[in-house]
């Protein structure tokens, strides 16, 4: 058995900045509402011809450069999504392409914010079994192209922002530098409170005139219910993850939590009694970017020497699904 670790983490975001301003010039919204409520003050939003695969391509480049690796060297791609570019096939291939590698594995994976976790724990599963050497995860994410732009959707279209992060996930070599545990959950019970329900091809036929009109195309959300779900399930899982590993909370050097809304993430620290300065979050300039949040929220805390080699980092998410997990690993 071998044991994984982070080997390089990459990410990109569109170059065109949405405010919170921006927003209220196009629905009834503003920006005092939208940062009391999330935390978010701006967005990125892809430009027409930008789509997830370039900035997952370019998330990609960046991580397997910092891994020392080159793309030839990569044995199977994971591609976590809410928003694949097209209906199929899923948009790894594409990526595979734009990164010249042939014949690997590609797999997309839907649980949405908890899609990254999810997916580290499939590359781990791989890399500790040896059945891959050098795993690719993406979380990538364009939500413009799908977003009520209108005071009917205005809860949750200002939520939501476009981008990608990677991991080269690779063979441990010493025990300062791996990968400690995943859990992941899921409780389908609820899957309505968050979704889209159009195109579905549970539906004859997939699309209507009529639910178009009841823009049942637009993503929707009872965000009370989320919310609620959201800071009693992102707790549990830290905590599965402290006992699985024999932790106590002070080990934690930096929780990374997924970016769905700062007030959620500041009562989830609350509860569990994590100091502020042990958490690092960046929905203030990105929204929540579902499966690429986690990646370039760990991202800049690396860059900001917020976590730093052989740290002991706690990733955490909920989600659509509803999904939720945890991660522990020494950076
Ligand atoms: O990543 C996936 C997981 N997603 C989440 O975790 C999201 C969880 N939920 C939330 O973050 C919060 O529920 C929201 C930020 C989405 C909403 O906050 P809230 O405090 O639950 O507001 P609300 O939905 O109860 O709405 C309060 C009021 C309503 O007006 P009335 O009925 O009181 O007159 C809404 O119509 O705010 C109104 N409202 C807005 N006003 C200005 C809803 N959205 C907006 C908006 N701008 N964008």
């Amino acid at each position: 058995m071998y044991r994984s670790r982070i080997l390089g983490i990459g990410m990109s975001v569109p170059s065109r900045v949405v405010t919170n301003h921006d927003l209220a010039t196009k629905m009834e919204t503003s920006h005092e509402w939208i940062v009391e409520r999330t935390g978010i003050e701006e967005r990125r939003w892809v430009e027409p011809g930008e789509g997830g695969c370039e900035l997952a391509t370019k998330a990609a480049l960046e991580a397997i450069e910092r891994a020392h690796v080159a793309p030839k060297d990569i044995d199977l791609i994971i591609y976590a999504t809410l928003s694949p570019d097209f209906n199929f096939p899923g948009t790894a291939v594409f990526v595979q392409r734009a990164l010249g590698i042939k014949d690997i594995p590609c797999l997309d994976i839907r649980q949405q914010c908890t899609g990254f976790i999810y997916g580290l724990s499939i590359a781990d599963a791989y890399v500790r079994t040896g059945s891959f050497k050098n795993v690719l995860l993406i979380g990538s994410e364009v939500h413009s192209t799908g977003l009520d732009i209108s005071t009917a959707g205005r809860d949750v279209t200002v939520l939501f922002g476009d981008g990608a992060g990677a991991v080269v996930v690779g063979r441990a070599t010493d025990d300062q530098h791996l990968i400690l545990s995943t859990h992941i959950h899921a409780d389908g019970s609820e899957a309505e409170i968050l979704w889209t329900e159009y195109p579905a091809s549970a539906r004859h036929p997939r699309i209507t005139a009529e639910a178009m009109a009841e823009r049942k195309h637009f993503p929707t959300m009872n965000g009370k219910k989320v919310f609620i779900r959201a800071v009693t399930r992102m707790p549990q899982a830290i905590m599965e993850g402290m006992v699985a590993n024999n932790l106590q909370l002070s080990d934690i050097d930096m929780l990374i939590p997924h970016q769905a809304n700062l007030r959620i993430n500041q009562k989830v620290c609350e509860m569990i009694g994590l100091p502020a300065d042990k958490t690092h979050n960046n929905i203030q300039k990105y929204g929540n970017t579902t499966a690429a949040s986690i990646p370039i929220c760990m991202h800049e805390a690396i860059a900001l020497g917020k976590i730093k080699p052989g740290n002991l980092v706690c990733l955490v998410a909920f989600g659509a699904g509803l999904t939720w997990g945890s991660a522990f690993l020494r950076y």
